[in-house]
C-alpha cells in the first residue's frame, strides 16, 4: 500500500519503491513532518525533539506545554504567524492588511491516481501507477482553506506536491505567500547542489554545505531564467555519483520561483521551494482558488548518478507527452548560427538541400522571416511572412524543402514585441507598461501581456494561420529578455497576479498549440537555455540547451542539466570552429560527440565544409542514428565531474538489459609526457565480458568498472572518443 494512515498514532505514511515520506498530525491539528528518507516502516515521530527553548513560541491551545512550538518542531506547511520564525510556506492578509495565520489540520482522504492541477502542467500517471493524498488545513481566524495535495507514484520514486488555497468567506483576503513545499530535516549535514548560469553559460553544478542562516535561490525574471534552474539538490556531505543520499527537487514552472535552504539554531534543515513571493501579492476573492505549482521530489539512496536517472525515467514516462518518449527526434539543421538574420529564400533552400545530401532530416528557418525584421530592432510581433524577402510565400519555401525529402520547422518568439512595428503601434495596450514610467527595453524587446487571455488568442491565431498554411512539422519557441514592468491594463486590481497569470498564458498558448497540431515537434527556447524547466517540458519535449555551442563549453551546460534532465531533451547541435561565441578551435569529432549527448542537429552552413569534413558529418549521423535508441532508452551516468575535472570529461549510455552501452569521453587539455589517464565505467554488469566493437578487446564489467578504459595518449588540445561496447 502506497499510502498507509494509522489513526489512533495520527500517522500517515506515503510509500515508493524505495522512499518514505512521513506526517504526523499532533496537538489540535498541528501537522508535523517527521520524515523523508530511505523507505522505512515505523512511526518516526519518536525522533522529534520536544523541549522548552527560549524565544521559541507556543500556540495558545498547547496550553502550558512549552515544549510545542511551531519554531522548532518539524513542519509541513508552516505559515507566517504561527510562532515559526524560520522561511515559512505560506502567508495570508486579510483587508485590514494584518497578516498572522496559524493552518490545522481538519481531515484528509486519499484518491487513486495521481491529481491534475487546472491549467497548470503536472506529472501524470495512470491509475494503477499513482495514488493522490490531499490534506485539508483550515485557518484558525480566517475563513481560508488549503489543501495539500501529494502525488505518490511508487515505481518512480516519486512524491509531488502541489497546494490550493481556497478563500471561504466573503471579504477578499490577499496572498502573500504559497510555497509548493516545504522539507524540515531532524538533522543537518547536508550539501546542496545549485544550478546557476548566467546567459550563454546555463546549469553550472555548484555544491557547498548548508550553513545556518538562509539561502535564497531563485529567478524574479518572469520565467525561470538562464541565472538558477528550478532545481535545487540535497544530499549527504560525501554523497557520490554511486552512494549517499540524494534528493532532487523540481519545480514544474516556468516563471519566477523561490528556494530556500537553510540550518535553523537546533541543527535543523529547511527547505522551501514554490513560486517567487517577492511581487506576488494574489488578491483571493470570495470563492477564489489559488493553485501552487507542482514540486517534484525524486530521492535515491545510491547517489546522485541514481537520483539523476530516476528523474530521467519520470521525465521520460511521467512528464514528456509527444510524441512517444523513445521515439527518434529528427536530426536537424538550424540557420541562425549560418545567416543569422541575412538570408533569402534561395539560401535557405541552398542549406537545406546541402543538408538534405548530409542525411538531415528537417530545415529550421530561424528568426528574420516576418515582419519588417531586418535586425533585433525591429519587426517582432508582426507575424506576417516577408514574402519579399523570402522571395516566395512561406507554404511555397516550405514546399521546395519537403521536396528535397526534409521537414519544415519555423522559429516563433510570441510574447514579445518591438517598438517599431505594426503590432505595437495598433495595440498599445497589449504591452506591459507601467502607466507613467518609461519601460525597460532588453534586446529592444517590449514584454505582451500574456496574464490576457485575449492576448495570447489573438496572437495564436496569427501564428496558427502561418502554421498550418505552411504545415510546419517544428516549432522554436523563443523568448528572449526577462519581464519588467509589469503592469496589465485589463484589470487594474489583480496587478499582483499579473505574474503568475503571464505564466499560465504562456502554458494557454502552448496547450492550445499542441491541440491544434498534435505532431507539431514544439522546441521550448529561451535566449538557449533561460527556461529549461519541467513547465515547459511538459509541452515542449526538447528545449535549447544554451546559445554557447563550443563544445567545451558545453561540457558543463550539458553536464549541470543533467543532474534533473535527460540527454535526449536537451537541444545541442554541431556549429562552426573556431566557435561563433568563444573562437575556441575544436575538430568537428568533439563537436559531434558533445551534440550527439542531445539532441543532435547542426547549426551551421554546409556550404562550407570541406569534402572531407562533409564526409565526416555523413559519419555522424549514421553514428547518431544507430546509438539513438540506446540514448533515449538507456541509463545516462556521469563519469567526470566536468565541473572540477580539467583533463578530460566523459558520460555513458547503458541499455536497461545492460548488454550494450556506449561510453563518450573528451580531453581538455593536451600534455607532454603525460600521466596515464582512465575513464572508469558505470552501470555494467560486472559478471559480463564486454567487447569494444572498434578493437575487438573484452573485458569484464567488474575490470571496466575498476581499472576502467585507458585513454589513449593522443596529440591536440582536444579529442573525443566514442566506444561501443558490446556483452558477449
Ligand atoms: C535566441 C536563441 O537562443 C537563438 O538560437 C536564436 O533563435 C535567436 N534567439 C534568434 O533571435
Amino acid at each position: 500500500m502506497p499510502v498507509c494512515f494509522d489513526a489512533a498514532s495520527g500517522v500517515l505514511s506515503l510509500h515508493t519503491d524505495h522512499t518514505t515520506y512521513q506526517l504526523a498530525i499532533r496537538h489540535r491539528g498541528l501537522l508535523l513532518h517527521t520524515w523523508y528518507g530511505p523507505r522505512v516502516t515505523d512511526d518516526m515521530s519518536y525522533a522529534i525533539p520536544y523541549a522548552d527553548r527560549g524565544f521559541s513560541g507556543n500556540p495558545a491551545d498547547a496550553e502550558d506545554d512549552r515544549t510545542v512550538s511551531c519554531d522548532t518542531l518539524p513542519q509541513e506547511y508552516p505559515c507566517e504567524g504561527s510562532g515559526d520564525f524560520r522561511a515559512t510556506a505560506f502567508g495570508l492578509r486579510d483587508q485590514g492588511g494584518v497578516s498572522g495565520c496559524d493552518l490545522r489540520y481538519v481531515g484528509h482522504r486519499v484518491l487513486p491516481g495521481k491529481y491534475t492541477l487546472p491549467r497548470l502542467p503536472a506529472v501524470f500517471a495512470e491509475e494503477g501507477e499513482a495514488e493522490t493524498v490531499e490534506i485539508t488545513l483550515q485557518d484558525l481566524r480566517l475563513p481560508v482553506q488549503v489543501r495539500l495535495l501529494y502525488g505518490v507514484l511508487p515505481g518512480m520514486d516519486c512524491i509531488t506536491r502541489s497546494a490550493v488555497i481556497t478563500n471561504r468567506g466573503d471579504a477578499p483576503v490577499t496572498l502573500e505567500n504559497a510555497a509548493s513545499l516545504c522539507l524540515d530535516f531532524l538533522h543537518g549535514e547536508f550539501d546542496r547542489i545549485a544550478f546557476w548560469g548566467k546567459h550563454s553559460l546555463e546549469r553550472q553544478a555548484e555544491r557547498r554545505p548548508v550553513g545556518h542562516g538562509e539561502e535564497v535561490f531563485g529567478s524574479r525574471r518572469g520565467a525561470s531564467s538562464h541565472h538558477m534552474n528550478p532545481f535545487l539538490v540535497l544530499c549527504d556531505r560525501d554523497a557520490t555519483e554511486d552512494s549517499g543520499l540524494a534528493l532532487g527537487c523540481a519545480l514544474m514552472w516556468s516563471g519566477s520561483f523561490s528556494a530556500r535552504v537553510g540550518l535553523d539554531a537546533f541543527g535543523q534543515t529547511r527547505l522551501t521551494m514554490g513560486i517567487q513571493n517577492e511581487r506576488f501579492n494574489y488578491l483571493l476573492q470570495p470563492g477564489e482558488s489559488f493553485t501552487a505549482p507542482e514540486a517534484v521530489m525524486v530521492l535515491s539512496e545510491q547517489g546522485l548518478g541514481e537520483m539523476s536517472r530516476r528523474f530521467h525515467r519520470l521525465i521520460l514516462g511521467h512528464v514528456l507527452r509527444f510524441p512517444r518518449p523513445d521515439m527518434p527526434r529528427p536530426v536537424l539543421i538550424n540557420n541562425w548560427e549560418a545567416t543569422y538574420m541575412d538570408f533569402t529564400g534561395d539560401k535557405i533552400v541552398e542549406i537545406a538541400r546541402q543538408a538534405a545530401g548530409l542525411g538531415v532530416d528537417m530545415m529550421v528557418l530561424d528568426d528574420g522571416w516576418f515582419g519588417r525584421r531586418s535586425s533585433d530592432h525591429d519587426g517582432l510581433g508582426d507575424w506576417w511572412v516577408n514574402e519579399e524577402k523570402l522571395g516566395c510565400s512561406l507554404p511555397r519555401l516550405a514546399e521546395r524543402i519537403r521536396r528535397l525529402g526534409m521537414k519544415f520547422g519555423l522559429w516563433i518568439e510570441p510574447e514579445m514585441v518591438n517598438r517599431p512595428s505594426d503590432l505595437a503601434r495598433e495595440h498599445p495596450d497589449w504591452i506591459f507598461t507601467i502607466p507613467g514610467k518609461p519601460p525597460v527595453t532588453s534586446r529592444d524587446q517590449l514584454v505582451l501581456d500574456f496574464s490576457r487571455p485575449d492576448v495570447v488568442d489573438a496572437i495564436l491565431e496569427r501564428l496558427d494561420r502561418i502554421i498550418t498554411e505552411a504545415r510546419v512539422d517544428y516549432i522554436k519557441m523563443d523568448m528572449n529578455r526577462s519581464l519588467n514592468d509589469v503592469y496589465t491594463q485589463a484589470d487594474f486590481q489583480s496587478q499582483g497576479k499579473v505574474l503568475y497569470r503571464y505564466t499560465l498564458g504562456v502554458y494557454r498558448f502552448l496547450q492550445a498549440l499542441r491541440d491544434r497540431h498534435p505532431d507539431l515537434l514544439i522546441e521550448g527556447c529561451s535566449g538557449g537555455g533561460g527556461r529549461f524547466d519541467l513547465g515547459m517540458l511538459y509541452f515542449t519535449p526538447q528545449i535549447w540547451c544554451s546559445d554557447d555551442t563550443d563544445p567545451i563549453e558545453r561540457l558543463k551546460i550539458q553536464y549541470g542539466t543533467s543532474f534533473c534532465y535527460p540527454p535526449c531533451v536537451m537541444g545541442a547541435h554541431v556549429s562552426v570552429s573556431p566557435s561563433e561565441q568563444t573562437g575556441r578551435v575544436t575538430p568537428l569529432s568533439v563537436r559531434g560527440a558533445v551534440a550527439m549527448a542531445g539532441t543532435f542537429g547542426y547549426e551551421l552552413d554546409p556550404a562550407r565544409l570541406s569534402p572531407e569534413e562533409k564526409e565526416e558529418v555523413r559519419q555522424q549521423i549514421r553514428t547518431f542514428r544507430r546509438y539513438q535508441p540506446l540514448m533515449l532508452q538507456g541509463d545516462y551516468y556521469r563519469l567526470t565531474d566536468n565541473m572540477a575535472d580539467r583533463e578530460k570529461a566523459a558520460w555513458m549510455f547503458v541499455s536497461p538489459d545492460k548488454s550494450e552501452a556506449l561510453v563518450t569521453w573528451v580531453t581538455r587539455d593536451a600534455h607532454d609526457n603525460p600521466a596515464a589517464q582512465f575513464v572508469t565505467c558505470r552501470g555494467l554488469d560486472p559478471e559480463a565480458l564486454y567487447r569494444d566493437e572498434a578493437t575487438g578487446e573484452a573485458r569484464t564489467g567488474a575490470a571496466l568498472m575498476r581499472m576502467g578504459l585507458l585513454i589513449p595518449r593522443s596529440k591536440g588540445e582536444y579529442t573525443a572518443r566514442q566506444i561501443h561496447l558490446l556483452r558477449v
